[in-house]
């Protein structure tokens, strides 16, 4: 399997258009070492090179497409290396860039749990306008961890676990969270058997989740916030990490030490960065830490093979 970032920063992207943190105004005058981010998603192959999964549909997603050639492979008038979409929630930014692909020739394959479906066609109802362009041909991801494979899409083998996480601010579950609002895939390659899992909104892990971590060569975790109260302390909002569905890195029971007690070989990734996390500066102390620690910093055009 072939798995390649095509967006590594949480929603707003790096630097955000209207933001002055440390970051976004170090990054913008280039006196912090820092790498530009798009926003959310990740792309996967199995044997076949030229057929590729969309994991989330970023508002960047015509950037992200357009930084690699290999997306379009050209074998007619109109064609696309993409067979199929799979979401992990309905936020903005994992599904904006579904109106960016309104001009498929066909109706997009796109698979999702229920409670993401019910979002879009309702309290955000990018499915039902899409419905005027290409249409989607909606898959149903089950929450029992039943394997599923993505049409056109071979050797690999999809499975999708129920996550702790919030549900999109114009979800009529905001504030009643449901099962399958988010969710954690575990994508296998059925010829090497390497597998990956990918969590970028990851709010609280729990045993049974973790065991689905340890069973992966390589994870790719919400990597969000470093502190709880980061936002708050930058007066940019006064909600928690955890009260926006995302576990921060440090601090007691935080990502790091979960991902301590993965096995020694387990490669650990942090996606889905916040512009105010200061894991962003290649110099900053946290970033260190995570050196130290085996951690790695998901970038844009990183490419995982399993
Ligand atoms: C989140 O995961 O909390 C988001 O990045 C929210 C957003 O898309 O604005
Ligand atoms: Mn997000
Ligand atoms: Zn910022």
């Amino acid at each position: 399997m072939r798995l390649r970032v095509l967006g590594s920063a949480a929603g707003g992207g790096f630097p955000q258009w209207n933001c002055n943190c440390r970051n976004c105004a170090g990054v913008r005058a280039g006196t912090l070492r820092a790498r530009v981010r798009t926003q959310s998603s990740i792309a996967v192959r199995g044997a076949d090179p030229a057929a590729w999964v969309l994991v989330n549909a970023s508002p960047d997603v015509l950037a992200q497409l357009r930084a690699f050639p290999d997306f379009q492979p050209a074998r007619a008038p109109r064609d696309s290396a993409l067979a199929g979409i799979v979401l992990v929630d309905g936020q903005v930014d994992h599904s904006a860039g579904l109106f960016m692909l309104r001009e498929a020739t066909r109706p997009w394959p796109l698979w999702c749990t229920d409670s993401v479906y019910a979002d879009l066609t309702r309290g955000n109802p990018i499915l039902t306008v899409l419905g005027h362009y290409c249409g989607v041909q909606r898959r149903r991801i089950g929450l029992e961890g039943e394997p599923f494979e993505i049409a056109g899409v071979p050797g690999l083998q999809w499975r999708a676990w129920p996550i702790a996480g919030k549900p999109a601010p114009f979800s009529p579950n905001r504030e009643r969270p449901q099962r399958g609002d988010n969710i954690a895939l575990e994508i296998t390659d059925t010829a090497t058997g390497g597998t990956a899992f990918y969590a970028p909104g990851l709010g609280a892990i729990d045993d049974l989740l973790f065991a689905r971590m340890q069973g992966a060569d390589c994870v790719l975790v919400d990597g969000t916030f470093w502190t709880d109260d980061e936002m708050i302390r930058l007066g940019l909002a006064n909600k928690t990490a955890r009260d926006m569905g995302h576990l921060p890195q440090s601090g007691a029971g935080g990502m790091l030490e979960w991902l301590a007690r993965l096995p020694r070989a387990t490669r650990r990734v942090l996606i889905h960065i916040n512009n105010t996390n200061p894991i962003l500066d290649e110099d900053s102390g946290e970033r260190r830490e995570l050196d130290r620690l085996g951690v790695e910093v998901a970038y844009d055009g990183m490419e995982i093979s399993l």
